[in-house]
């Protein structure tokens, strides 16, 4: 991976962490954690139902799940600039994309939802609270049995060396709301610098099974003898 100016690293709310997203790298992601996240989404049991993509970005997955998997998504963002490409990007019929606080659903009612998917979501937000909430709120609107993937960068994976990415430096520990440095290659090799926030598998599993759901599975996909990048935990709406 060729080095680029990384006196900047970008926080994920501004439009320069947009454009960078946008221009990343994706095979390892459409190799590994999207048909990973998809495989334990399924398909809609109904023709309209309806999955919730929170934290959509710039609405790569959420595209994945209308065009080829036959689901209504509503993709929601707290960063307008991620919005507006995917608005750009990633238009489908079935597909509407609205701005919200990372916290609360207040439009969406008890009980409704058929699915929900947060993919490298978490791994991007510093606030715990935020985090809890939104776990809450994403178990309210669930229907029961409701899937709930939360796929994210593996923690045991930080500063390994990955075709696409770096997560944290080589040779260092991270705790539990320690800031960690995020290289991602860019198609033409060169390469961003953003800031993500390190959390155990522990703590990711707590701030399910504290909002109500029952403990996830975990899986670690890789196609390599390397660790695995990503995690997919799967959990689903108590009965
Ligand atoms: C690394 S991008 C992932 C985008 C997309 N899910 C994907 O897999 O390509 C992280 C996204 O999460 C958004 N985000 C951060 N905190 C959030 C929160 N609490 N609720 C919803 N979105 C959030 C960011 O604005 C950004 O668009």
């Amino acid at each position: 991976m060729s080095d680029t100016d990384h006196s900047t690293t970008l926080t994920w709310d501004t439009a320069a962490a947009a454009a960078a997203y946008r221009r990343r790298d994706m095979r390892l992601a459409e190799r590994l954690i999207f048909p990973t996240a998809l495989h334990h989404l399924g398909r809609p049991a109904r023709p309209d139902a309806a999955v919730l993509d929170i934290g959509c970005g710039t609405g790569v997955l959420a595209a994945l799940m209308a065009r080829t998997h036959g689901w209504t998504v509503h993709g929601l963002d707290v960063s307008p600039h991620m919005l507006e490409i995917a608005r750009t990007d990633n238009a489908h019929p079935r597909i509407d994309y609205h701005l919200f606080d990372g916290r609360s659903l207040p439009d969406i009612a008890d009980g409704t939802v058929d699915a929900a998917v947060c993919c490298l979501v978490y791994c991007t937000d510093p606030d715990d609270h935020r985090l809890a909430a939104l776990t809450s709120e994403i178990e309210r609107v669930l229907r029961p049995g409701a899937p709930y993937i939360l796929a994210d960068l593996n923690p045991d994976a930080t500063g390994e060396q990955f075709s696409t990415l770096r997560y944290g430096e080589p040779k260092t520990t991270y705790s539990d709301g320690d800031s960690v440095p995020v290289v991602l290659r860019r198609l033409d090799g060169t390469t961003d610098a953003l800031t993500c926030h390190f959390r155990t598998l522990a703590t990711y599993t707590s701030l399910l099974t504290d909002a109500g759901f029952p403990t996830p599975t975990v899986d670690l996909p890789t196609d390599t003898a390397t660790i695995a990048p990503y995690m997919v935990l799967t959990t689903h709406k108590d009965r």
